[in-house]
C-alpha cells in the first residue's frame, strides 16, 4: 500500500517513515512545510496517516475525500470547524482518529471508565499528564480522552472539564472532573487518572518510553482502514475493545 506522510519531518513523521515498511506500507509522499518535503501527495497514494498541525487538517482531509482514500489522525489540539471537516469527511472516506494510539492507554481507558463506574461520585476524579517542552498544544489529547471515558463510566456528559486550578476556586464539587498539562524535558507522555477518596486513593498511570508505540498504532490502524467502508473509527475499533 502506497501512503502518504503528514507531518513527515516531525518527531512522529520521522518515527513512522522508519517503522512503515515493517507493516507492508511504501511511503511515497513526505509532506511538510519544512524545506525539502513534499507539498502533496503523489498520484497513486492510497492512504495517509497525519501527525502534523491541526490547522491543515481541513485542506488535506478534503483531497483524501476527492481521492476516496483512508485517512489515520494522529494530530491533536483541533477546534470545532476543524472536527467538523473530520466528521464530514468520514461520511465518505474510513477515517480513524485517536489522541493515542498505543494499546497500553487504549486499555488504559477501558480501565478508566470501569473504575469510574464502579468507584461512584464520592471518589474525586483528577487527571495529570506531562509531556515533553515542544508539545505545542494542552491538554494531551490522551488526557482528554481519559476524561472523557472517566464522564462515560459516571454517565455524565463528556464536557465541562475543569482545566487546573488558580485563586480563591472554593471547595471541590462532587463530580467535577479535572485535568492538569505538566510540560518539560523530554518526557514522552505520562498520564496519571487519580480516584481520591476520603480513605483511599486510587491511580492508574501510563507512561510511554517511545514515540513508537504511537507510530506502530497508528500504521497498524492504516491498514485496518484499508478497504473499510466510511466512518469515523477509533483505535478501539482498530483493537477490538470496542
Ligand atoms: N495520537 C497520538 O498517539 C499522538 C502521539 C504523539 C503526538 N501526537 C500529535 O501529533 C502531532 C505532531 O506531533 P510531533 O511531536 O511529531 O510534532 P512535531 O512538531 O515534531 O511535528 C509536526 C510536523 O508537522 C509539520 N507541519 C506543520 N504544519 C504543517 C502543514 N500545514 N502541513 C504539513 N506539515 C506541517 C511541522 O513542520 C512538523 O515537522 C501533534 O498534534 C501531537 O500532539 C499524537
Amino acid at each position: 500500500m502506497k501512503i502518504a506522510i503528514q507531518g513527515a519531518a516531525g518527531r512522529m513523521g520521522r518515527m513512522l517513515d522508519t517503522l512503515a515498511a515493517g507493516f507492508g506500507l511504501e511511503v511515497v509522499s513526505r509532506v511538510d512545510v519544512a524545506d525539502g518535503y513534499d507539498r502533496g501527495w503523489a498520484e497513486g497514494v492510497e492512504g495517509v496517516v497525519d501527525f502534523s498541525h491541526h490547522s491543515a487538517l481541513p485542506a488535506a482531509i478534503a483531497e483524501a475525500v476527492r481521492r476516496g482514500i483512508p485517512y489515520v489522525i494522529g494530530t491533536t489540539g483541533l477546534d470545532e470547524s476543524e472536527q467538523a471537516a473530520v466528521a464530514a469527511a468520514a461520511e465518505s472516506i474510513p477515517v480513524v482518529q485517536s489522541g493515542n494510539y498505543s494499546l497500553g492507554v487504549n486499555l488504559l481507558v477501558e480501565l478508566v471508565r470501569r473504575a469510574a463506574a464502579a468507584l461512584g461520585p464520592e471518589y474525586d476524579i483528577e487527571i495529570a499528564e506531562m509531556h515533553h517542552r515542544h508539545k505545542k498544544d494542552a491538554p494531551s489529547g490522551t488526557a482528554l480522552m481519559l476524561a472523557k471515558a472517566a464522564a462515560d463510566g459516571r454517565g455524565r456528559a463528556a464536557d465541562g472539564f475543569v482545566y487546573g486550578r488558580r485563586g480563591d476556586v472554593g471547595e471541590r464539587p462532587e463530580g467535577e472532573i479535572a485535568i492538569h498539562a505538566l510540560r518539560g524535558g523530554s518526557v514522552v507522555g505520562d498520564h496519571t487518572v487519580m480516584f481520591a477518596g476520603e480513605l483511599e486513593r486510587v491511580e492508574l498511570v501510563h507512561r510511554a518510553q517511545s514515540r513508537e508505540a504511537f507510530a506502530a498504532g497508528a500504521l497498524k490502524a492504516l491498514v485496518w482502514a484499508k478497504g473499510r467502508g466510511p466512518g469515523l473509527y477509533s483505535m478501539r475499533d482498530v483493537l477490538g475493545l470496542a
